[in-house]
């Protein structure tokens, strides 16, 4: 029996990837794709990539809970901008109760509103590869940031078995990064051929990051610099740390295999690796290398997948107890683009 999933803002970018991955998943359907400034589309007038099922599927404005209170478990995916679930959250948390769901719903929601300690609603940090653990039968899930998931996943390795001096990360993302609203940063004409800094410093995953880091090795003094690169899929950080004691090359390769040895997603690559391998795909490729006391790893990983819709669904196998790659085994992207 499958179990039908909701997605609220799925006229978003996350929620286009939402729909073209859950399509290729046999345990959930989508029942219920919701956009309150797309409601009566079809599901194809806004993401004209998707199958022949979204030239029927049209967007909802709301939901009657009530209609699905004979489901085992009821899915929402929540793709709605920073702070918008935040603000709907305890209307919805009524209207669930009020339909005896409550218990059944599992939430996983992709904005940032949930992510960091001391947020409200016991929601479980879903970092994948790291907090598997506490995801297993979890009911409220925050999935992790994009720069976030691809700093953690290349800095905890290293933070929790090298000694770290201190460490640097750089890191360009591509314009869907943004989200749907343009603005003068991320209007095409500005952006293309150009790169720049921005929030240098200040990039609120960093405390997300920090998080990981209490929680799975220690703290590391360490920055972090973004870059808005021309691309619109994509992120490639690069984090630069300086050792007390030299390590191998080889010794760093298998660090990372390890680590990582359970993830179908999470891979080591000889040499490192460039962003189209990963475009499309759940996967991160993490290459590093060393010189003397100073090593550098670099992580790829597609922001749209692996940085959001990917992971959100390899939470929803975690959480469900099944295969971590259920419906993402075959996922590949086009190479070249
Ligand atoms: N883009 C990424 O790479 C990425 C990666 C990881 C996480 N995230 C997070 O995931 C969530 C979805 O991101 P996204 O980039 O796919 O889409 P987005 O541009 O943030 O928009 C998401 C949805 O929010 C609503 N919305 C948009 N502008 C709004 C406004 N001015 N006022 C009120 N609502 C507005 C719309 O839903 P309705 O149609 O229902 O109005 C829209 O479909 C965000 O919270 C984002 O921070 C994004």
């Amino acid at each position: 029996m499958t179990h039908p999933v909701v997605i609220l803002g799925a006229a978003s970018f996350g929620g286009g990837e939402l729909l073209r991955l859950l399509e290729l998943h046999d345990g959930v359907r989508v029942t219920h794709a919701v956009s309150r400034s797309q409601s009566g589309r079809n599901w194809s007038a806004v993401h004209p990539n998707l199958g022949n099922r979204a030239r029927i599927e049209r967007f909802v404005d709301e939901v009657d809970w009530t209609r699905l209170a004979e489901s085992e478990r009821i899915v929402v995916f929540s793709a709605l901008r920073h702070g918008e679930l935040a603000a709907q959250y305890p209307t919805l948390e009524t209207a669930w109760q009020e339909a005896g769901l409550a218990e059944r719903i599992l939430l996983i929601d992709l904005s940032p509103d949930f992510r960091l300690e001391g947020s409200p609603g016991g929601f479980c940090y879903g970092l994948s590869e790291w907090m598997a653990e506490d995801l297993r039968g979890a009911r409220r899930i925050a999935n992790p940031g994009c720069f976030a998931t691809a700093l953690a996943l290349g800095l905890l390795p290293l933070a929790r078995n090298l000694e770290l001096e201190d460490a640097s990360a750089y890191g360009f993302t591509g314009s869907s990064g943004a989200g749907l609203t343009p603005t003068e940063r991320t209007h095409h004409p500005f952006r293309a051929h150009n790169v720049r800094p921005y929030q240098p410093f200040q990039h609120r995953h960093q405390r997300e990051v920090d998080r990981m880091l209490a929680r799975h090795a220690h703290p590391v003094d360490w920055s972090f610099i973004p870059y808005s690169a021309p691309w619109v899929r994509g992120i490639l950080v690069t984090i630069e740390a300086r050792l007390t004691r030299p390590v191998t090359e080889a010794a760093l390769a298998r660090l990372y295999r390890e680590s990582y040895a359970p993830s179908p997603f999470v891979l080591w690559v000889e040499p490192p690796p460039g962003l189209l391998e990963v475009v499309g795909s759940n996967r991160c490729l993490i290459g590093g290398a060393v010189e003397g006391l100073r090593v550098a790893v670099f992580v790829v990983l597609d922001n749209l997948v692996k940085g959001m819709a990917g992971q959100a669904i390899q939470n929803l196998n975690i959480a469900c107890g099944w295969p971590v790659d259920r419906g993402l085994d075959r996922l590949a992207g086009p190479y070249p683009a």
